[in-house]
């Protein structure tokens, strides 16, 4: 037996810190995380809170160790693609879905993002490549590596492109309308040059989201 578990088989590898495991027996599928201990206890705290409240809409962590370098998270496998993903041919009919169904999808990713500022932390990284998307539009956020508690005044960056204006330039605090505003603009990535397949509530809600000034952004 491995740490990862009896029963359980690697069945690929995204880059050296993501790697995906079945059990052959349940076919239970799990992703292991690989970070440098110094990187990694924030996103395990983000963990212990996510399972101490038993959330949806997140990964649950299933076991963690250490070596001299690195922490695992050993966390649930999330089904679906990475949102980042979308625009690729094969994925051309959930995107469709996506955009038919937006004022569905922008409700859900809005329940799910409130649910994550439950922990008491923010996401403060996400973008397209940390949201996974399955087939029946359920949007779920991952990767908690730069998290930080919302009452902490620090926060470690993100991605730009993603970012609030606030988080950019420093000159309001970040907080959870700061995610929101990503949320936003993660979901317009998907939509760009179908804006006008979007229903007017979804348009409407969507620029709300995204609101360049932080004190107009509802959410
Ligand atoms: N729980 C998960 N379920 C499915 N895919 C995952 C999961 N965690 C990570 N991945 C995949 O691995 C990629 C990188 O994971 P992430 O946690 O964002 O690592 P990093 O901190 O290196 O950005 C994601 O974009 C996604 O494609
Ligand atoms: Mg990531």
């Amino acid at each position: 037996m491995n740490q990862i578990g009896e029963g359980y088989v690697q069945v690929g590898r995204l880059n050296p810190s993501i790697s995906f495991y079945i059990n052959e027996k349940t076919e239970h599928k799990v992703v292991i995380k690989r970070i440098l201990i110094t990187q990694g206890f924030k996103e395990l705290a983000v963990y212990k809170r996510i399972n101490q409240l038993c959330l949806n809409g997140v990964p649950k962590l299933l076991d963690y160790w250490m070596d001299e370098r690195y922490l695992y998270l050993k966390i649930s496998h999330m089904a679906g693609i990475s949102l980042n993903r979308i625009h690729e041919p094969s994925h051309a009919a959930l995107k469709r879905h996506f955009i038919d169904r937006f004022d569905q999808v922008i409700f859900f990713a809005e329940q799910m993002l409130k649910n994550f500022h439950r922990t008491g932390y923010l996401h403060l990284d996400i973008k397209p490549e940390n949201l996974m998307l399955d087939e029946t539009l359920n949007l779920t956020l991952i990767d908690f590596g730069v998290s930080a508690a919302s009452t902490e005044q620090q926060t470690n960056g993100g991605t730009l492109a993603f970012m609030a204006p606030e988080a950019v330039h420093m000159t309001a605090p970040v907080d959870e309308l700061s995610d929101a505003f990503s949320l936003g603009m993660s979901l317009k990535y998907v939509v760009e040059g179908e804006i006008s397949r979007l229903s007017r509530s979804g348009l409407e809600r969507l620029s709300e989201l995204c609101h360049q000034d932080k004190k107009l952004r509802r959410y």
